[in-house]
Order: structure tokens, then C-alpha cells, then sequence
């Protein structure tokens, strides 16, 4: 006789992923998915850049990858629109941006209202929009970090699910923030995704409840 435990029978949640370069919240995501942490399946990686490094990690973990490239749509919405359809046609139910660098058209947003997170290297709603780690430096914020949010029509406005802090010390460059940002990142990423996996997240106005908080208490302020 086969046991399936309640992990197996479990349905596991499809994640369509967008992301422009590197693509290390990618892999983060990636690897909480194969450590067993992340409840979650990679159902396409669609990138907006050929280059993108994002393809070659797809690649080495066997997952379907498209680039969709922007220029050959008539504007954003077509682009976007395009891009939805793909997601749907996969029984895509959350979409993350994983370090996608373009403002999200309401053709995404609107069908996909409340499932699409996004992830910001600064504590939102402080500096929000392009080099976040550069704007912290450069207005000698203490402390800075990330965000993960839902995206709505603004540019990083939507409600905030998880957001980690790190000091900004005297002397820290851009670069040096951002190395110590991005490990949060890669912790805090694939939480949201899981607790939206366990149908722990509801979205009020514009807040996040969070079925049982004290679970990831310490995810939420650290140093
Ligand atoms: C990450 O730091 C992410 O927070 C940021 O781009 C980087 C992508 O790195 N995203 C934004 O600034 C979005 N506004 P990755 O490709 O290695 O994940």
C-alpha cells in the first residue's frame, strides 16, 4: 500500500516568474522549492531581455522559460496583455516579479488583481522606483532593507506582506548595502510566496492580515 503524506497530496501552487537579469531571487525561490520550503511548482520564467541570466538558471533546474521581448508590441498593454495570456494558458495562480525592471501594465494587473508580489530593496514606502540602495545611501538613511509587496498601478505603492531591515553603516556604498539587502531578500521572498501557498494572506484596503504573525516574527525586523 502507498502512503501519500499531506505534503504530497497537497496541490501544489503554480508560480509564473518575470524577471529581467541576474535572476538570484529566482534561484532563491528555486531553492527553497527544491530544500522543501516552498510549497510551489515554476510553471514558465518569462524574462523581457534576451540576456537575461534569469534563462540560464531556468535551464540548469529543467524549467520552461519564454523571452518576450517588448519591442515587437504596440505598447504596454499589448505587451502586458500578451504576457497574461501566456501565464493563464499555464494555470499560472501567482505571478512573481523577481527582479523585473518594468512597470507592470493594468492589463497584467487586472486579472491577475492581488496575485502578483513584487520584490523592492528598500522599506517601502521609502524610495521606491529605480537604484532604492543608492537613494538610501545618498540620503544617509540608518536602516534600509526590503520589501514584498502586491502590485497595484502605482510604481511600488501596493499592500506590503514582509519587509526586512539592515543598518546602513558609515562608509556603505551602494554596492555594499545592496549585498547586505539581497540576502534578506532571498529569505524573505520565498516566506511571502509560501504563506500565500498556505492561504495565510488576505488583502484589507490596502493592508496584509497575516493568519498566525508570530510564526514569522523575526522576518519581519532584523539587523
Ligand atoms: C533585486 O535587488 C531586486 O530587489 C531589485 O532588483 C534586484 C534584482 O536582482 N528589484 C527592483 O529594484 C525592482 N524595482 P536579481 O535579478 O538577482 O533577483
Amino acid at each position: 500500500m502507498i502512503f501519500w503524506g499531506a505534503k504530497e497530496i497537497m496541490a501544489r501552487i503554480k508560480l509564473g516568474v518575470l524577471a529581467s537579469g541576474r535572476g538570484s531571487n529566482f534561484q532563491a525561490i528555486i531553492d527553497a522549492i527544491e530544500a522543501g520550503r516552498l510549497d510551489a511548482g515554476i510553471s514558465i520564467l518569462i524574462t523581457d531581455r534576451k540576456d537575461a541570466f534569469a534563462i540560464e538558471r531556468a535551464k540548469r533546474h529543467g524549467i520552461d522559460y519564454l523571452h518576450i521581448d517588448p519591442k515587437e508590441f504596440k505598447d504596454r498593454d499589448t505587451y502586458f496583455s500578451h504576457i497574461a495570456d501566456e501565464l493563464r494558458r499555464r494555470g499560472v495562480e501567482l505571478v512573481i516579479l523577481a527582479g523585473f525592471m518594468r512597470v507592470v501594465g493594468k492589463s497584467l494587473i487586472e486579472p491577475f488583481r492581488n496575485r502578483i508580489m513584487n520584490i523592492h530593496p528598500a522599506l517601502l514606502p521609502s524610495f521606491p522606483g529605480l537604484h532604492a540602495q543608492k537613494q538610501a545611501v545618498d540620503y544617509g538613511a540608518r536602516i534600509s532593507g526590503c520589501t514584498v509587496h502586491f502590485v497595484d498601478e502605482g510604481m511600488d505603492t501596493g499592500p506590503i506582506i514582509i519587509q526586512a531591515a539592515v543598518p546602513v553603516f558609515d562608509g556603505d556604498t551602494e554596492e555594499s548595502l545592496s549585498d547586505r539587502i539581497l540576502k534578506q531578500e532571498h529569505k524573505i521572498f520565498p516566506m511571502a510566496i509560501q504563506l500565500f501557498a498556505e492561504g495565510r494572506l488576505e488583502v484589507v484596503g490596502r493592508k496584509v492580515k497575516i493568519k498566525d504573525y508570530s510564526v514569522i516574527d523575526d522576518a519581519l525586523i532584523n539587523g
